[in-house]
């Protein structure tokens, strides 16, 4: 539990489609989500972390068609797959929603009110370009630019004339312009910022927020043939989970100061949603703005963009080929340290995989935790020693060293530079290894009047491995805990710089041999 009156931390997922199973892509997500909520629970903040799925649309209701069931099965179906994602990841998500919930419903049928009274939404006539596999529409603008081809899925884009309720986006043109020039960080990257910037430039039009040509979705109050747009009924999922559109619900009553969103994390190419329409809706509702939409780049996969075709599409099984070969840690590492979290694209490669893995974790982290635990072991008698404070060579200042990794490295998870962070832990250990090299207690060992330098070298060594598994325990969570079980460490506090300063460890502690990271075959996996 936080203390009263913790600073609260907000983070949510796109809600996924639940047309298609899971893939690396939503595993990701979530995964880095889910790092950066433990990271701030550690901070002893109150977090609320939601993620679920997008069950309404044309795609779904098409691929029920095919598959000759109903929507509302193939939603189930999916969404358990879904649901499975977060305990084969141990996703640490304080809910997950789901757009069939009658609550989630209900909700937006009231927003949807609001905004016909409020005036933003009315009925009017669209003509223009749809791409159905996005269930998205483009301006002519856009579309002439993309060739009239859907940039995702390659086909051609779908010349539509419809009467739709329409949400009246030109309206905010001003305000949305104003959140940008107010809120240098209100999208990050930079990158997509600038993407967001130069589409505003061409001015905002006014979108259709209802469909008339299928039928599963939430329906429009009132307009029995129109059923609302997928995108609008799943932006609103993130107000819906807190309760937001029914103030007497038991959601509402403990759940609404959640909102607005710390950070709400996308891929690049729903940016445009989150970026511009979502803000837009919840001005017209004048309700809070999230403080930040991070959208990340996408995984490539051996060099080349995912396709099932061409073999090469990491879905499920085969992510947890790798959590069965490395175990999870290994996948949550590789994420946070080489995925896609800046405006570049990652290639996640078997080799890098195996590589990242064997350099950091085994050779690292791992040999370090053993070599320290073990010479404590041999020298000290398993338990952790005293350090008398004497100069024990070496050339490093601990004390001083750790706390400016400590703090880079908190420094860095609050900008989401998972990798940054991570890093600054890592030379944590790295540090201890040139030092158990250049000092040699196994060596000074062997002189028995050497004892009160090794004991004060080895404590070193483990006080410093130990702070750097504080760091990193949002990252690897399981072998943080072997290595808390195994040097009898407790829980973690919920203070994370105060447990990350130096002299935490005590004289005394039982410090046992600790094994974290299995060398593993280079072919573990198998190629696609
Ligand atoms: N349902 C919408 C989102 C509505 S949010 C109000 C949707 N769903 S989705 O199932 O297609 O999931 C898209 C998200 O999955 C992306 O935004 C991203 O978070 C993740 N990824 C999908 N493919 C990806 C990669 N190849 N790489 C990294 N993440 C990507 O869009």
């Amino acid at each position: 539990m936080p203390p009263m009156n913790a600073p609260r931390h907000t983070i949510t997922t796109p809600i996924y489609y639940v047309n298609d199973r899971p893939h690396i892509g939503h595993v990701y997500t979530t995964t880095i989500c889910d790092i950066w909520s433990r990271f701030e629970r550690l901070l002893g903040k109150d977090v609320f972390f939601l993620t679920g799925t997008d069950e309404h649309g044309q795609k779904v209701e098409q691929s029920a068609v095919a598959r000759g069931v109903s929507p509302q099965a193939l939603a189930d179906e999916n969404c358990a797959e879904f649901r499975r994602v977060m305990s084969l990841f141990d996703i640490t998500n304080d809910e997950f929603i789901r757009t069939t919930d009658p609550r989630h419903e209900s909700q937006v049928q009231a927003f949807v009110d609001r905004l016909m009274d409020s005036g933003d939404v009315y009925l009017g006539t669209f003509e223009g370009w749809y791409d159905a596999g996005q269930e998205e529409y483009y301006t002519e603008t856009k579309a002439r630019e993309v060739e009239y081809l859907s940039p995702i899925s390659g086909k051609p884009l779908d010349r539509a004339t419809e009467e739709n309720y329409y949400f009246r986006l030109s309206a905010y043109q001003d305000r949305v312009e104003s959140l940008f020039a107010a809120n240098p960080e209100f999208v990050r990257p930079e990158a997509r910022r600038n993407e967001v910037l130069g589409r505003l430039r061409e001015g905002l039009q006014d979108v259709p927020i209802s469909r008339t040509n299928f039928t599963w979705g939430i329906g429009v109050p009132d307009a029995p043939d129109h059923v609302i747009y997928v995108w609008i009924d799943a932006l609103f999922n993130y107000i819906t989970a807190l309760g937001l559109g029914d103030p007497e619900s038991a959601w509402f009553q403990s759940r609404h100061e959640y909102w607005p969103a710390t950070v709400q994390v996308i891929g690049k190419e729903i940016l445009w949603f989150h970026a511009v329409i979502w803000p837009a809706l919840l001005m017209a509702l004048d309700l809070p703005l999230p403080k930040c939409v991070y959208a990340h780049s996408f995984w490539i996969s051996e060099g080349q963009k995912m396709s099932k075709s061409l073999g090469n599409f990491i879905g499920l099984e085969q992510l947890n080929q790798y959590v069965e070969a490395y175990g999870q840690d290994a996948l949550r590492y590789f994420f946070a340290t080489q995925g896609p979290v800046g405006a570049t694209d990652s290639d996640f490669s078997r080799r890098q995989f195996h590589e990242t893995y064997t350099t950091d974790l085994v050779n690292t982290l791992g040999n370090c935790a053993s070599r320290t635990s073990a010479m404590i072991g041999k020298y000290c008698e398993g338990q952790c020693p005293t350090d008398s404070g004497a100069c024990a060579g070496g050339g490093v200042e601990w004390s001083q060293f750790t706390g400016a990794q400590v703090a880079t490295s908190i420094e860095a998870m609050d900008r989401f530079d998972l990798a940054g962070s991570t890093g600054a832990a890592m030379a944590i250990v790295r540090r201890v290894d040139a030092f158990i090299n250049d000092t040699a207690p196994f060596k000074l060992a062997k002189d028995p009047e050497q004892a009160e330098r090794v004991g004060n070298i080895l404590y070193r060594c483990a006080e410093a491995v130990r702070i750097a598994t504080c760091l990193l325990e949002a990252v690897i969570p399981q072998a943080a805990g072997q290595l808390r079980e195994a040097w009898s460490l407790g829980p973690a506090s919920g203070d994370l710089a105060d447990a990350c300063r130096w002299g935490g460890l005590h004289p005394g502690t039982s410090i046992k041999k600790v094994a974290l990271f299995p060398r593993i075959e280079t072919d573990a996996v198998p190629a696609g």
